[in-house]
């Protein structure tokens, strides 16, 4: 069986071909035009097709990993795509594919991906962050994904680390999508820059800030760049006190991070387990949570997709 899985992010959407044993077979690319959803799907509808003409397969259906809140196939709130709202994401596809469209969160599916295909297949409680525009979360609690009321999921990017903190996209102020998203990074590691325009972080981006990413303060880090280290001391700090929250709530035997920043891997999840180590909530005897990166990393979020046809 093939399926097409579609990961729908802020700032790019990936599509690929996934076979039954969750190996992506081919895979493209896209912007996210954040401003006109109609161009957009149309765009990913040809993409689709394209990959299915090219490799001369038939699929079973196309699954969508979609930001934000669902109901029913279409968005009814969102922080990072707002201009989509009120649109039925699966009926436009369906219609302009005429292939079956199965959708749902996008963080809940990388959570179905990864315990399907990854790093959560052999674990019973897991919380899984996606790290990337915003912040998205999937829990498996006893193999199961909690899927919320009606399949809304869980939404554990709002919730509020600091009530003084920054205006978020969803109307709150200080919610961990605002300290430690992809986009979060990026924004602190342009201040540092400003602030000190001998970082090194300004030569990794050939002096254009449009160039920034994730990546950009990992790598300065690793030239002793001060700058760089406050930002990443500060990422790791905000990030760990939201996954310290999310232990607290759900006692996971591991917590997944996908997603832009995850793919720092061990350059990150060393940190936040160090600040986890000197900070967790019954340090002494409780079983200990792990953080670990996705093991299917740029592609948790279309393999998830794809598990919504794959998987029925
Ligand atoms: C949205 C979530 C989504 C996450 C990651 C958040 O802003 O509210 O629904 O899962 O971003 O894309």
């Amino acid at each position: 069986m093939i399926a097409i899985g579609v990961d729908i992010g802020g700032t790019f959407i990936k599509v690929g071909l996934v076979n039954e044993k969750g190996k992506v077979i081919d895979r493209g690319k896209i912007e996210t035009i954040k401003d006109n959803p109609k161009t957009c799907l149309e765009n990913v509808s040809k993409v689709i097709l394209e990959l299915i003409k090219k490799n001369k397969v038939k699929v079973s259906g196309v699954g969508i990993g979609m930001p934000g809140l669902l109901n029913n196939g279409t968005l009814i709130e969102s922080s990072n795509l707002k201009p989509w709202l009120g649109t039925n994401i699966a009926s436009v596809i369906n219609k302009n594919t005429h292939i079956k469209v199965a959708i749902s969160n996008d963080a809940n599916v990388a959570a179905l991906g990864e315990a399907t295909f990854g790093a959560a297949k052999s674990a019973n409680n897991v919380i899984l962050l996606t790290l990337g525009t915003g912040i998205g979360g999937g829990i498996i609690i006893n193999k199961k994904i909690y899927d919320g009321n009606k399949g809304q999921g869980a939404e554990l990017g709002h919730v509020v680390i600091s009530l003084d903190g920054e205006k978020c996209g969803c109307g709150r102020n200080g919610c961990l999508e605002t300290f430690a998203s992809a986009r979060a990074l990026i924004r602190q590691a342009i201040k540092e820059m400003e602030l000190n325009k001998k970082s090194y972080m300004w030569k990794l981006v050939d002096n254009n800030l449009d160039n920034v990413d994730a990546s950009t303060p990992f790598k300065a880090e690793k030239h002793s760049d001060k700058s760089a280290k406050k930002v990443i001391d500060n990422y790791v700090k905000y990030l760990s006190q939201g996954i310290l929250n999310y232990c607290n709530i759900f006692r996971p035997e591991i917590v997944l991070l996908s997603g832009g920043v995850a793919l720092q891997k061990a350059n990150l999840t060393n940190k936040v387990n160090k600040y986890l180590k000197d900070h967790y909530y019954g340090l002494k005897g409780a079983e200990k949570v792990i953080v670990k990166t996705s093991t299917l990393g740029y592609d948790t979020g279309v393999i998830g997709a794809a598990c919504l046809i794959l998987l029925k």
